[in-house]
């Protein structure tokens, strides 16, 4: 069944579909989403998927984003008088799950609210009204009848602090809302097309899950102990089905690699005040480019024994500004407390803030901080309107910042400790030089590249090898268009050393340098000796960096008898 409204320039469409026995999915297909938290990079928008499970007793498992409110509940309506609903089930509180919760509350006020204390509690602030509500923990079951017993399964962090997953023991179908999600809107119930699916399914993690990534193996050991998996009913995109193995075991083999890493920071954040919960995912993505681990913490609903053992065991704090005053203020200032009490000299702090109207002022902590001997190692980041692209990219580049000054002993030693024939000899490999040069939205960047060659002729294509914490990376993802400047011999001294320097995070690399723009919107260096045009096709992950195919779509050479740059080194472990 398919329903369609045109609202401006946006398309939302819903799609219902038997997925399992007695199990429909209800998905608000929303076509055109704007990028407005980091995870939708790929701009291929995204599903809010809700289920209907009917055994003797009926359970509505999550709703959707409010901006479906008529297409979502015409649809609900359409499938079930909403006054037989017996179970409403909160995998979490964020509203683009729960945003119809009051509607839903309204309409089926018998139906009992199920969902973890904190979600329980969140609803209760949202709706000032009593409700049937049942809180559940991981362990806990919900017996539907005709064999739907739902089990649930705790999964803090994925991406809420309140997420529960639920089992379907009859049907083996796992809903799990965020986790094993992705922003990918199209026609396909199912993950049947996994070349299609996985970049968006890959970026998806390193935004969301990467900064959780201990919390994740802690979901999937909880999930090992469950029956078979025959589905995971996510909470965006295409359902797994065709390759739930495959994928579920992406996750243990990229949140392994994550959990392995020798430097931890803290990230704290307040998971439903202002831009929070946005902004400190962009920074903590910044922190896992440098391989980085991250563990991101709610400062309103974290355990103070667990505050303290984080911040005894990590070396850099990270805290997004909580509110000054309202229901959270209270339990946010005890978090605070724990943190300076926890807190050691010689650790990183950056503060950032939330833009939530009400923010706690960053002088005042920042000193108390300093005063314990914290090192600040990046400058707060103090917002001023609401944040935008720009404003995200800050703050990434800050993280990437942070994580670089936290690994810089590594990377020293990597440099030095190489110095074999076998060093010597990689560093006769030689290439030319250019700048990679992009606008994505309102975000610009640009890096200094040798490590390209062609790689296609049909489609005419290169491959560019780009370090996993430069900016420019995120950037490059499948579908981005960027231009490739070819250097000339003796005329790139200035723009290297102009690209060379290191800019404060969310600086424009551009000021000073002559550009022109070019048809795919980047900017083109008019001292370049040529340029390509260029479309992200796809990334192979190569250890510390990405290979990036691209194919070309257009390019001009600005003077024919001049000669491409080369780069000569001298060795192989650096470039
Ligand atoms: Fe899709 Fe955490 O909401």
């Amino acid at each position: 069944m398919v329903a369609t409204a045109e609202k401006s320039e946006q398309r939302l469409s819903m799609q219902t579909d038997e997925i399992a026995a007695d199990t429909t999915v209800i998905r608000s297909l929303d076509w055109d989403r704007d990028r407005f938290d980091i995870e939708f990079g790929l701009q291929n928008g995204t599903t809010y998927n809700s289920y209907l499970i009917r055994g003797e007793k009926t359970a509505l498992v999550d709703a959707s984003h409010e901006k479906f409110r008529q297409l979502y509940l015409d649809t609900l309506r359409g499938l079930i008088d909403p006054t037989e609903i017996d179970y409403f089930v909160i995998s979490h509180t964020e509203p683009d799950h729960s945003g119809l919760a009051k509607d839903i509350m309204q309409l089926a006020p018998q139906a009992v609210v199920v969902g973890a204390k904190v979600a329980i509690q969140f609803l209760e602030n949202l709706v000032h009204q009593p409700f049937e509500q049942q809180i559940v923990k991981g362990g806990s079951e919900l017996d539907l009848g005709n064999g739907h017993v739902l089990q649930f399964v705790n999964a803090p962090n994925l991406h809420w602090p309140d997420t529960m997953f639920s089992y379907d023991v009859k049907t083996q179908v796992l809903f799990t809302c965020d986790a094993f999600g992705l922003h990918y809107c199209s026609d396909s119930l199912f993950d049947e097309d996994l070349g299609a699916i996985e970049a968006d399914y890959r970026f998806y993690y390193d935004c969301l899950m990467a900064p959780n990534a201990r919390s994740v193996l802690s979901a999937l050991k909880r999930m090992d102990k469950l029956g078979e998996v025959t589905t995971v009913a996510n909470g965006h995109g295409p359902i797994l089905y065709y390759n739930v193995d495959e994928l579920v075991e992406r996750y243990r083999r990229w949140s392994k690699e994550q959990a392995k890493a020798d430097t931890t920071a803290a990230v704290f954040y307040v998971s439903d005040y202002g831009y929070s919960d946005p902004l400190s995912q962009a920074i903590a993505r910044g922190i896992t480019k440098t391989g980085v681990a991250v563990e991101m913490i709610d400062l309103k609903s974290a355990d103070s024994q667990d505050v303290q053992e984080l911040v005894s065991r990590t070396a850099a704090l990270v805290i997004a500004m909580p509110p000054a005053s309202g229901n959270s203020a209270k339990a946010t200032v005890t978090t605070i407390s724990t943190i300076l009490a926890a807190a050691k000299a010689k650790q990183a702090i950056a503060l950032f803030e939330s833009y939530g109207g009400d923010d706690e002022p960053i002088d005042p902590l920042l000193n108390r901080f300093r005063d314990l001997g914290l090192k600040e190692v990046v400058p707060a980041i103090r917002i001023r309107e609401t944040p935008s692209e720009g404003i995200y990219q800050e703050c990434e580049e800050a993280g990437t910042d942070l994580g670089q000054w936290l690994t810089r002993d590594r990377s020293i030693k990597q440099r030095k400790s190489l110095d074999s024939d076998l060093d010597k000899a990689m560093g006769r490999l030689s290439s030319g030089l250019y700048i990679i040069t992009a606008q994505k939205g309102d975000m610009t960047s640009a890096m200094l590249a040798s490590w390209v060659t062609q790689a296609s002729f049909q489609p005419l294509g290169l491959t560019i090898a780009v370090a996993k914490d430069r900016a420019i990376e995120s950037l490059m993802q499948v579908g981005d268009r960027f231009v490739l400047n070819i250097l000339e011999e003796g005329n790139y001294q200035h723009l290297m050393k102009h690209f060379l320097k290191r800019f404060p995070p969310g600086a424009d690399r551009f000021v000073g340098v002559k550009t022109q723009t070019a048809e795919n919107g980047s900017p083109i260096l008019t001292d370049a000796l040529a340029y390509l045009e260029c479309e992200v096709v796809s990334r192979m992950e190569c250890s510390d960096h990405w290979i990036v195919y691209s194919k070309v779509n257009q390019g001009r050479v600005s003077k024919a008898e001049a000669l491409t740059a080369v780069h000569h080194r001298k060795v192989g472990n650096y470039y």
